[in-house]
């Protein structure tokens, strides 16, 4: 299952997101916010981040106007590791690294053709398993 939130900066990313999941055939669960009028990231931030921080969520894909505001509210959550992207280097090198569980994407920032291969490398790419990032993730909770 994949947790999806955004805010009104997000919203229409979000629309273009679900669809490709539904495509897809993936599972997710909508945080919200449920409409374009404007509201607080961090509401939807923290709902998507506890989702995953709890396990009732495997990944998350977290939207805002930059993907900043939302990602740094989800960091706070023990457990999350939420990464901006921008480009799929970005996303391949989080999950092959940081094993990071949540994607936050900019909805001023890329485009719904770019955004989609993103998420597309966000969840394909398995965590590479090598001891030294494990280590180093073992070290953020610290
Ligand atoms: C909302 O205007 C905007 O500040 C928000 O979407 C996000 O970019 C914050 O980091």
């Amino acid at each position: 299952m994949i947790a999806l939130g955004c805010d009104h900066g997000g919203f229409e990313l979000k629309q273009e997101i679900m669809a490709h999941l539904e495509k897809r055939g993936l599972a997710y669960r909508d945080f919200g916010t449920y409409t374009k009028d404007s509201c607080d990231y961090p509401v939807y931030g923290k709902a998507v981040a506890k989702a995953v921080a709890s396990g009732e969520c495997e990944r998350g894909i977290l939207i805002c106007g930059t993907g900043i505001g939302i990602s740094i509210t989800a960091n706070k959550i023990p457990g999350v590791r939420a990464a901006v992207c921008t480009d799929c280097f970005c996303a391949e090198a989080t999950r092959l690294h940081n094993d990071a569980n949540i994607l936050a994407l900019g909805g001023r920032v890329v485009g719904p053709g770019l955004a989609l291969k993103i998420v597309d490398t966000f969840l394909d790419t398995p965590f590479s398993g090598d001891e030294r990032h494990k280590r180093r993730i073992s070290m953020i909770e610290e």
